[in-house]
């Protein structure tokens, strides 16, 4: 049952206006009245197939008359009927059941209010239609409803009409915008409201409302502020403004992602709105910003110009993380921010796209779309963009993307038109840097440098590979940006003179973006009196893992001298990463790791600059690769090695960093209220590094810290700081600070997910049963996704000591209750079984413990669509 990219044919039929009544009660009434007309270039007399799932069928109606059901077929994915006339009108009438809805997909209810999720194909579970992003209607949606349990009742555009009778009530709204219906919403509930206005560049009032909970309304403030940023910011940067009178954001509890762009109805994971200082932590702040940034920039990017199928994901997803991103460079963080991102790609997207999962940025097939909204469609495909903006310029980019959306407003369009119109636009050839959307896997540069100290030539041979993947062998060189410059003896850059065949920009006197095109690139520096360090991949240009030809005494170099903030991360990441492998391999051979004395001086050196430098580039710098990326390196992965070689890596720096940890943390303390600013957030992220070695380093003065820390704190950020420090050292006052924790905020359950978050990641002996502890917490659900997200999926992805525990018990844990989510909602069971999925790459009893879960999910039978092809595809033979 995949569908096939290749296969694509446009629809017989379009619906050019939907009218719909949704009338809510025990149950709730659909009826929808579609003006249909048949496709002028497909040949006349096809069937119209309509799709349609989970509902009652009342009653059908063709142009006036009833049809009986002679006229038409109902099956389980929904309704022919066999000939239809060039245009007509159809009615139908449907019962659906949103309050017995646990897939959270279509209408359904969260908490005490009825909301809808209809990307990517939620809409047939509430009426019948051609559910296809390439259908595209102007929607009017009348709601009907109890008036006091609802008094809210929402959909896309505007109010044109409402009434009142008895207790019941009634809206109509009215969307103007042709729009597929995957941008539908409804919302229907009790909701507080919170407006403010936004003046657009020419002049226009935009009313901005955002719908929470009662009691909530104070808790909006950033979101508002993030969203009239954003407003600004496309008016700026793309000459973008918001074309609607309203916009909406609806916050909801039960949400199974982050947030849906829902033309002028944003509907949102209420975690990325509600913040206030006392509640939230600087990662909410930003991640609310993000978020808020990425759904407003769909509104071009996704909206006015949408998708032709579902392949094409990527178009609007890669696009508006892209300028989500640099949204949010802008707003404060900047080369920080980016490798926040880097980190990111490398913890997730790299695993899958070395996995039986991976698949390109356009994938060529899927079972379940839904499992389809991944980090390679989204993360990887924003670097993929990325890599556009750096070939073309940031002027060229920006203008090439204004001629796209003006070209295809209105229209629903593919990945290939984006691509063809950058081309056009800037005279750039794309031909081959197209592979970047077919072919899956993450390329691999392998370096070596030479030189003639008598020739004074410096030269790099740079050769790429990209892995194989499952159903793709073979693969073709690709066309990588690579951005690199040369420091001298005395970490001063270097002017570029490079002999090459492969085409350089010039980016700066002393920086050159080099196009690789070729499995083999040589690259030869005249003129150099002495060897020079060459700093490589600046910026993270392109998604690839680089083998850097460094020795160890060039990587300390960079990481004091190299001027881009990327690279000099990157040079310390790759010290602390090979020595990780080191003590990884040392202790699969019963053999203690050790460490080199130039490690421990240089991050010592570093941790001195605390006060001066930029703290949050710093707090970077000192922050380990994480034990996942470590195990990303191994052919075969050892769980203990890893988690040991990790710990002793840490508990050496900590060791070498000693007392002058206690003073960094002394002078990191802050000096007055708090503040959401690029220059505190960073001081408190290096407080929290300082606080992670020093728990290694001393516990017993970390505790005493953490003590008086979580005491003093005006804000959550330093308050998790103090449990996050203290997460894994066993003793009172961990346990004190954790209940204390949780008398005083269990009414708040965004709150309450990072008290279950750390404890469900804390190392420790008694895991599992604590996590059936936490899950018997009455804030706890599993029909809640951020509550499970709070406690099974932060232990699959952050707690591996746990998760691989010896005796199997972790995998089943997972395997158990990936089941038991199954039944109620197939995308979240579909995410958390993926940590099961890269069984092969563990050595031979994990591999076998894993496999076995895998096989018994399988033969439970009666799975959804979700879960049925991620487990296939991880059984599948290689
Ligand atoms: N379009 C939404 C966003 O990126 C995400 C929708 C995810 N849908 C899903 N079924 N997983 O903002
Ligand atoms: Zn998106």
């Amino acid at each position: 049952q995949p569908k096939y990219r290749k296969d694509y044919t446009a629809p017989d039929y379009f619906i050019r206006h939907i009218d719909m009544t949704v009338d809510i009660g025990e149950t709730t009434e659909v009826e929808a009245l579609l003006d249909i007309e048949r496709n002028p270039d497909r040949p006349s007399g096809q069937p119209l197939q309509l799709d349609g799932e989970n509902m009652k069928l009342l009653s059908i109606e063709l142009d006036g008359k009833f049809l009986t059901e002679a006229d038409f077929e109902v099956h389980a994915k929904g309704l022919n009927i066999p000939s239809l006339p060039d245009r007509c009108q159809l009615r139908t009438r449907v019962v659906i059941d949103p309050h017995n809805n646990t897939a959270l997909e279509g209408l359904y209810r969260s908490g005490d209010i009825l909301c809808t999720q209809c990307e990517a194909e939620g809409f047939r579970h509430i009426t019948y239609y051609l559910d296809r992003p390439d259908v595209m209607a102007s929607f009017r949606t009348t709601i009907k409803a109890d008036r006091s349990t609802y008094p809210v009742l929402l959909s896309n555009g505007n109010p044109i009409a409402e009434d009142a009778e008895g207790d019941r009530h009634w809206i109509t709204w009215d969307d103007p915008h042709p729009k597929p219906c995957y941008l539908f919403a409804l919302v229907a509930g009790d909701l507080a409201r919170v407006e403010d206005t936004y003046t657009t560049a020419s002049g226009r009032d935009v009313a901005l409302r955002f719908y929470v909970d009662h009691g909530n309304e104070s808790r909006c403030t950033h979101a508002m502020q993030s969203l009239k940023a954003a407003m600004a910011w496309d008016e700026r940067v793309y000459g973008l403004e918001y074309d609607l009178d309203v916009y909406m954001v609806v916050a909801v509890s039960a949400f199974n992602m982050g947030a849906m762009e829902n033309k002028g109805l944003n509907l949102f994971n209420d975690r990325f709105v509600l913040a206030d200082d006392t509640s939230a932590t600087d990662e909410d702040y930003i991640h609310i910003e993000d978020v808020i940034g990425h759904e407003y920039f769909h509104n071009y990017t996704g909206n006015r110009v949408t998708l032709r199928d579902w392949f094409q994901l990527s178009l609007k997803e890669s696009l508006t993380v892209f300028r989500e991103q640099s949204f949010s460079a802008d707003q404060g963080l900047g080369a920080v921010k980016r490798i926040g991102e880097v980190r990111q790609l490398r913890r997730v997207q790299f695993p899958e796209d070395a996995s039986p999962m991976a698949h390109p940025v356009r994938p060529e097939s899927y079972i379940e779309m839904n499992n389809f909204y991944t980090p390679t469609v989204y993360e990887k495909g924003a670097q993929v963009i990325g890599m556009m903006h750096t070939i073309l310029g940031d002027a060229a980019f920006v203008h090439a993307v204004q001629e796209y959306l003006e070209k295809f407003d209105g229209q629903a369009v593919t990945i290939e038109d984006f691509v063809a119109t950058l081309e056009q636009s800037s005279g750039q050839d794309l031909q081959q840097f197209r592979l970047w959307y077919s072919q899956a896997g993450t390329p691999r540069l392998t370096v070596t440098e030479h030189y003639d100290a008598d020739a004074q030539v410096y030269e790099l041979v740079i050769k790429q590979h990209v892995p194989d993947t499952p159903g793709q062998k073979n693969k073709q060189p690709m066309h990588i940006p690579l951005v690199l410059g040369l420091l001298d003896d005395s970490g001063q850059p270097v002017s570029l003179d490079i002999e090459t065949a492969a085409e350089v920009t010039p980016q700066s006197p002393t920086q050159a973006l080099v196009h690789l095109r070729e499995t083999e690139t040589t690259l030869r520096f005249p003129n150099r009196p002495s060897r020079p360090v060459v700093s490589l991949l600046r910026g993270f240009s392109a998604p690839v893992k680089l083998d850097l030809p460094h020795d160890k005494s060039d990587l300390h170099f960079l990481v004091r001298h190299d001027v881009d903030p990327f690279s000099r991360w990157d040079a310390g990441q790759t010290l602390l990463l090979r020595a990780a492998l080191e003590a990884e391999q040392a202790l699969r051979a019963g053999n203690a790791p050790a460490f080199d004395e130039a490690l421990g001086e240089t991050f010592s050196a570093l941790l001195e600059t605390a006060g001066s430098d930029d703290q949050a580039l710093l707090a970077e710098m000192l922050a380990l690769p994480g034990e996942t990326y470590i195990a990303e390196q191994l052919d075969v992965v050892d769980p203990d090695a890893v988690v040991g070689a990790y710990q002793a890596l840490r508990q050496y720096l900590a060791g070498a960093m000693g007392e002058h940890l206690k003073a960094a943390y002394e002078a990191l303390r802050p000096g007055g209220a708090y503040r959401i600013d690029a220059g505190s957030i960073g001081r408190r992220r290096l407080q929290r590094q300082v606080m992670d070695y020093l728990a290694a380093y001393d516990p017993d003065a970390l505790a005493g810290y953490c003590w008086q820390q979580y005491d003093k704190a005006d804000n959550m950020t330093d308050t998790i700081g103090a449990l996050a420090a203290i997460n894994d050292l066993p003793g009172d006052t961990r346990e004190q600070l954790f209940a204390d924790f949780e008398q005083r905020w269990r009414e708040n359950h965004l709150v309450m997910d990072k008290w279950l978050r750390l404890q469900s990641t804390a190392r420790r002996d008694d895991i599992l049963e604590r996590l059936e502890q936490l899950m018997q917490h009455p804030i706890f659900s599993l029909r809640n996704p951020n509550r499970v997200r709070a406690v099974i999926g932060a232990f699959t992805v952050d707690n591996m000591p746990g998760l691989h525990r010896i005796d199997g018990s972790g995998y089943r844990f997972v395997a158990d209750y990936t089941l038991k989510i199954d039944q109620l909602n197939g995308q979240l069971s579909a995410r958390l079984v993926s940590c099961l999925t890269r069984w092969r790459r563990y050595e031979p009893q994990r591999r076998q413990l894993m496999r076995a879960e895998l096989e018994r999910i399988q033969q439970a039978g009666n799975l959804s669509s979700n879960l049925y092809e991620i487990v296939s595809k991880s059984l599948a033979e290689e």
